[in-house]
C-alpha cells in the first residue's frame, strides 16, 4: 500500500513540513501516531488506507502550529495538489476531510463527527499525549508557546496558565475519553505514569520552594 507514489509524495511533504517543528507535533509525533493507529486498526477491522492517510495528515494544518485561515479549504486544495482523487472516491475524500477537521482536542473531548478510522487516529493521537512521551511533549509545547512549567500560587489546577494545569484539563482525562478497547488498554500504563510523575513533581517542588 505505502509504495504508492501519491502516498510517498504526501509522506515526503509532511516530513519536510514538520521536521523542524518544536511544539511536540514534529515528524516523529506523526510516525508514532501512524504506528499506534495501525496497531489499533489491526483489531478494529478498519480501512487501513484511510487510517494511514488520516494519521499522516492529521497535523498538516493544525491551528496550534500554523496560521490557518480556513482549514477545510487548505485540505481540499492539498487533496487536489497531491492527486488523492486518483486513489480515493469523492465520498472517501469527504469522509477523510471531516475526520481531519474534527479530530483534535479543542478544549473538549469530541468524537461525534468522526468515522471509525477517524476515531482510531484520534485515539492514537491522544495516546501520544500521555505517558512519558506525553509529558515530554506537554513541556516542549509550553516552552514553544512561552508558558511556564508550573505556577505554585495558582489556585485552580485547571487554570490553563501553566503546563501542569494541562494535565488536569486534558491528559488525566484521556483514558476515559478513548474510542476503542485497544486504546483503552494501551492507556492504562501511560495514565499511571502521569499520576506518578505528578506525585513526584509536587514532592520535589515542596522540598525546594517555600511558597
Ligand atoms: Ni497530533
Amino acid at each position: 500500500m505505502k509504495d504508492n507514489q501519491i502516498l510517498n509524495d504526501i509522506r515526503k511533504h509532511t516530513k519536510e513540513k514538520l521536521t523542524e517543528e518544536y511544539s511536540g507535533h514534529d515528524w516523529y509525533h506523526i510516525l508514532r501516531v501512524i504506528n499506534l493507529s495501525e496497531k489499533i486498526a489491526e483489531k478494529e477491522n478498519a480501512n487501513k488506507l484511510h487510517v494511514y492517510l488520516i494519521a499522516l495528515m492529521h497535523d498538516l494544518f493544525d491551528e496550534k502550529i500554523f496560521k490557518i485561515e480556513n482549514k477545510k479549504e487548505e485540505f481540499e486544495r492539498f487533496f487536489i495538489e497531491y492527486k488523492l482523487n486518483e486513489i480515493l472516491s469523492n465520498e472517501e475524500l469527504d469522509s477523510i476531510c471531516t475526520d481531519l477537521l474534527h479530530l483534535s482536542f479543542r478544549g473538549k473531548f469530541d468524537n461525534t463527527k468522526l468515522s471509525k478510522e477517524g476515531k482510531i487516529v484520534q485515539d492514537a493521537d491522544r495516546l501520544d499525549a500521555v505517558g512519558a512521551i506525553g509529558i515530554a511533549r506537554v513541556f516542549a509545547y509550553g516552552g514553544n508557546k512561552n508558558k511556564p512549567i508550573y505556577i505554585p500560587t495558582e489556585v485552580s489546577k485547571e487554570s490553563g496558565k501553566d503546563q501542569i494545569s494541562h494535565f488536569y484539563v486534558k491528559l488525566l482525562n484521556i483514558k476515559d475519553n478513548l474510542n476503542t478497547k485497544t486504546a483503552k488498554e494501551l492507556a492504562e500504563k501511560r495514565h499511571h505514569f502521569l499520576e506518578e510523575f505528578l506525585s513526584n513533581f509536587y514532592e520535589e517542588w515542596d522540598d525546594v520552594i517555600d511558597v
